[in-house]
């Protein structure tokens, strides 16, 4: 059987704005279609892969980049690999799709403001009060990606809108 082409599809946004939820949407669509899917979530890579890293740009730019790593090294085989870790820093996602090629930005944009009325994790509470330090649209930068394949607005779509824009897209990029 031909191997079905791998790509990173690459979730970047604030903490809240949908990328975990969305990542569960499109992954579950993907199986549906007989994809092999691998989900790398950053809270979850934190936990393992990055164990130790600090919110420092510097940590920052060293988790996305052993996520944009093993990405590669799982699409080069096929994988369909969905990434969903802020990965504020636009220089260190522009070198991951240089290095990945096959590779979809997805901005989810969510105001900072909605995230923070929603506060899903309860996390912008805690550091509008300082007691987080370096929290990414408080006290740290979020650089939105200028030519993103796809932009999802979560505060004015559902989860199900926003999904289905995805795989439009994919098809539209010929990757299902
Ligand atoms: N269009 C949408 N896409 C994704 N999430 C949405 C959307 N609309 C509302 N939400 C809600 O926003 C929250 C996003 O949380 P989560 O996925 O954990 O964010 P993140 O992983 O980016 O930190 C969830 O409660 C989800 O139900
Ligand atoms: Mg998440």
């Amino acid at each position: 059987m031909c191997q079905q082409k791998g790509f990173t599809l690459w979730f970047t946004g604030l903490s809240g704005a949908g990328k975990s939820t969305l990542s569960k949407l499109v992954e579950d669509e993907l199986r549906k279609r007989g994809r092999n899917v691998e989900v790398l979530d950053g809270d979850e890579v934190r936990e393992n892969l990055s164990k130790g890293l600090s919110f420092s740009k510097e940590d920052r730019d060293i988790n996305v980049k052993r996520i944009g790593y093993v990405a590669k090294l799982l699409a080069r085989n096929g994988v369909a690999v969905i990434t969903a870790a802020i990965s504020p820093y636009r220089e260190v996602r522009d070198f991951i799709r240089e290095d990945n090629k096959d590779f979809v930005e997805v901005f989810v944009n969510c105001p900072v403001e909605h995230c923070i009325e929603k506060d899903v994790k309860g996390l912008y509470k805690k550091a509008i009060a300082g007691e987080i330090k370096e929290f990414t649209g408080i006290s740290d930068p979020y650089e939105e990606p200028l030519n993103p394949e796809v932009t999802v607005n979560t505060h004015q779509e559902t989860p199900e809108q926003s999904a289905a824009k995805i795989i439009s897209k994919l098809e539209e990029l010929k990757y299902l």
